[in-house]
C-alpha cells in the first residue's frame, strides 16, 4: 500500500512548493481549455469548424476520426504556426521577365471581359463585396503575393481545399505577378445571381459555372488540381492517360455507339431522358450507370476514364448544373455528343459545335443522338476529324492554360477595384504548407503532383477589347446548331 507513505512525504513537501504545483496545474488546465476553446473556433481549409451551405446542404465533414487532441494540435499548428516559418525562398525567385516571349491567350479569354462588364462602368465597390458575403461560402484576399481566407461555410467533399491550392499554385507561378484583389466565392453547383433579380445592383461572386441569365463569374473548378474523393488526379495526369486510352483502338475498330457513363440521380432532367435512349439498335447509344459507392468498393478500377473511349461517340450530358466530366468525354478524341448545355464553364465557351463536337438536341433527344451516330458512320473522316479537334482543344488547354485564365481573370477584376484590398481581421493567411498540414494523407498525395514552379514565360498575352468579336462568335455557333437541326429535319 503507497498511500500512507505518499501522505508522509506530502507532509514533509513545504507548502510553497504545493502551492505552486497546484497553480501550475490549474494553470495549465485552463491553458489547455482555452487552446480547445480556440481551435473550436478556427475555421479550415478542410472544413473544420464549419457548417454546410444553407442553400446548398450536405452531410457535413466528421474529423471524429481523429483523437480529440490530435485535431486541436494539428488545427492550431497548421492555422497559425506554419506559414510564418514555411521556406519559400524556391517561389521568391523570379525567372527576367524576358527569358521566354509570351503567346497570344486562346479566343476564349474574351470571356472574361463580358463576365467582368456588369461592373465595367458602376466599378467594383466594397458594397458589392460586402452583400455578395451573403452567396459565399468563403472570400479570397490576395495581398502582396500572400492569399488570406476568410471561411463562412464548409464546401461539399475537398473542393475549397483543392480550390485554394490552385490559387496558391498561381502565386507560385507569377511570383509578383498577381495583383492585389479581394473576392467572395461560392463553391456549389448552381448559380444564384440571377440578371433579372439582381438587376439593380450585380454582384460579383465567383463560382465554377455560370449561365447565360446569371451574373456569377465562372472560375476553374477543383478537378483541374484532383478529384480524390472519387480517385481522378489533376488534369495533366488524366489528359496523358486519357489520351494513351483513347489510342488503344482505331477508329475503324471502335464501337460504332454512343456512350454514356455516369450518375443519372443528380436531379438532372436531361439524364433521366437519357435513360430512355439506352438501345444499342434503335438509337445507336448505351446509357451506363455509374455508381460511385460501389466504384469505390472495387478500387476504382472499372470507372477509370483511360478505358472510355473505345466507342466512336461520347455523349455528354449536364448534371445537376455543368459537369466536370466534359473534359474528360471531349478528350478521348471521339465525336463528342454535347447535349445542348444551359450552365457554361470558363473553357466550354470555347468550344465550337461542329469544329470540336457535334450538338445534340435536348428535344427529341433519342432521335438527335441516333441522327449524329447516323452521321458519323456515314462520314467517318469527318466524324473523326471532329473528334481530334477536340482532343486537341482539350490538350491546349493544359495547366499552364488555366493557371494563364486564372491571372487574367484576377488582373481584369482588380483593375475594377475602386477599393484598397486588405485582408480582413478575421482572415488567415493559408500557404501551401498549411494546406497540406491539414489535408488528410490521400490529398496530400494528390495536391503534391500539381505542385506548380515560377514559370520562365510571362502569362500569355489578352487580345484587346473587341465588342464585335464575342457578338460573332455567338451568332456563328448558333447557325452552326441551326444548320445541324435542319439536317436532323430533313431526315425524318
Ligand atoms: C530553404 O530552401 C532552400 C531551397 O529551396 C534552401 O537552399 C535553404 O537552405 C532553405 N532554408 C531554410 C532556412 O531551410
Ligand atoms: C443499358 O443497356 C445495357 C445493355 O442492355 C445494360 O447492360 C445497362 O444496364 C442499361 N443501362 C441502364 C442505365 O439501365
Amino acid at each position: 500500500m503507497g498511500a500512507p507513505s505518499k501522505a508522509a512525504s506530502v507532509a514533509r513537501t513545504p507548502t510553497y512548493i504545493l502551492f505552486c504545483l497546484l497553480a501550475l496545474v490549474s494553470l495549465t488546465s485552463v491553458f489547455l481549455y482555452k487552446l480547445d476553446r480556440f481551435a473550436a473556433h478556427t475555421k479550415t481549409v478542410a472544413g473544420h469548424n464549419l457548417e454546410p451551405t444553407p442553400w446548398h446542404l450536405f452531410p457535413p465533414k466528421n474529423f471524429l476520426e481523429e483523437a480529440r487532441h490530435a485535431r486541436i494540435y494539428k488545427i492550431i499548428q497548421c492555422s497559425y504556426l506554419t506559414c510564418p516559418y514555411a521556406n519559400d525562398t524556391f517561389f521568391k525567385r523570379r525567372h527576367s521577365e524576358s527569358s521566354r516571349p509570351a503567346s497570344k491567350c486562346p479566343d476564349f479569354f474574351s470571356f472574361i471581359r463580358r463576365d467582368l462588364e456588369p461592373w465595367a462602368r458602376t466599378m467594383i465597390k466594397m458594397d458589392h463585396i460586402m452583400a455578395a458575403k451573403n452567396f459565399a461560402a468563403f472570400r479570397v484576399v490576395i495581398f502582396e503575393g500572400k492569399l488570406y481566407l476568410d471561411l463562412y461555410y464548409a464546401c461539399v467533399q475537398s473542393r475549397m481545399m483543392f480550390t485554394i491550392w490552385g490559387l496558391l499554385q498561381l502565386l507560385n507561378k507569377y511570383p509578383g505577378m498577381v495583383p492585389n484583389v479581394d473576392l467572395m466565392f461560392d463553391c456549389m453547383d448552381k448559380p444564384t445571381l440571377s440578371k433579372t433579380e439582381h438587376r439593380d445592383f450585380p454582384l460579383p461572386l465567383f463560382r465554377y459555372c455560370t449561365t447565360e441569365n446569371h451574373f456569377d463569374i465562372p472560375f476553374p473548378d477543383w478537378s483541374f488540381w484532383g478529384w480524390p474523393e472519387i480517385n481522378i488526379r489533376s488534369w495533366e495526369e488524366e489528359f496523358r492517360d486519357i489520351k494513351k486510352g483513347s489510342q488503344g483502338r482505331s477508329w475503324a475498330r471502335k464501337w460504332p455507339r454512343a456512350y454514356w457513363k455516369g450518375n443519372p440521380n443528380v436531379v438532372s432532367p436531361i439524364r433521366e431522358e437519357l435513360l430512355k435512349c439506352n438501345h444499342s439498335r434503335k438509337w445507336g447509344a448505351q446509357i451506363m450507370r455509374q455508381d460511385w459507392g460501389e466504384e469505390a468498393k472495387a478500387g476504382f478500377e472499372r470507372s477509370k476514364l483511360a478505358n472510355q473511349c473505345d466507342y466512336r461517340y461520347k455523349i455528354y450530358a449536364e448534371g445537376y448544373a455543368w459537369s466536370v466530366s466534359l473534359k474528360y468525354i471531349i478528350s478521348c478524341g471521339s465525336l463528342a455528343l454535347i447535349i445542348s448545355p444551359q450552365y457554361e464553364d470558363f473553357f466550354s465557351r470555347g468550344l465550337v459545335p461542329r469544329k470540336h463536337y457535334w450538338p445534340v438536341s435536348p428535344d427529341k433527344l433519342c432521335r438527335s443522338i441516333k441522327f449524329a451516330v447516323d452521321w458519323g458512320n456515314a462520314n467517318p473522316s469527318e466524324a473523326q476529324a471532329v473528334g481530334k479537334a477536340g482532343q486537341d482543344f482539350m490538350k491546349s488547354l493544359n495547366l499552364d492554360t488555366v493557371y494563364d485564365y486564372m491571372f487574367h481573370l484576377l488582373t481584369e477584376y482588380s483593375k475594377l477595384q475602386d477599393f484598397i484590398p486588405v485582408p480582413p481581421p478575421s482572415a488567415l493567411e493559408v500557404c501551401p504548407d498549411s494546406l497540406l498540414c491539414l489535408a488528410d494523407q490521400k490529398q496530400k498525395e494528390w495536391l503534391q503532383k500539381s505542385i506548380s514552379f515560377p514559370s520562365p514565360r510571362p502569362p500569355c498575352t489578352l487580345r484587346p477589347t473587341d465588342a464585335d468579336f464575342l457578338k460573332n462568335w455567338a451568332q456563328n455557333k448558333q447557325r452552326v446548331i441551326e444548320d445541324v437541326r435542319e439536317m436532323e429535319k430533313l431526315e425524318s
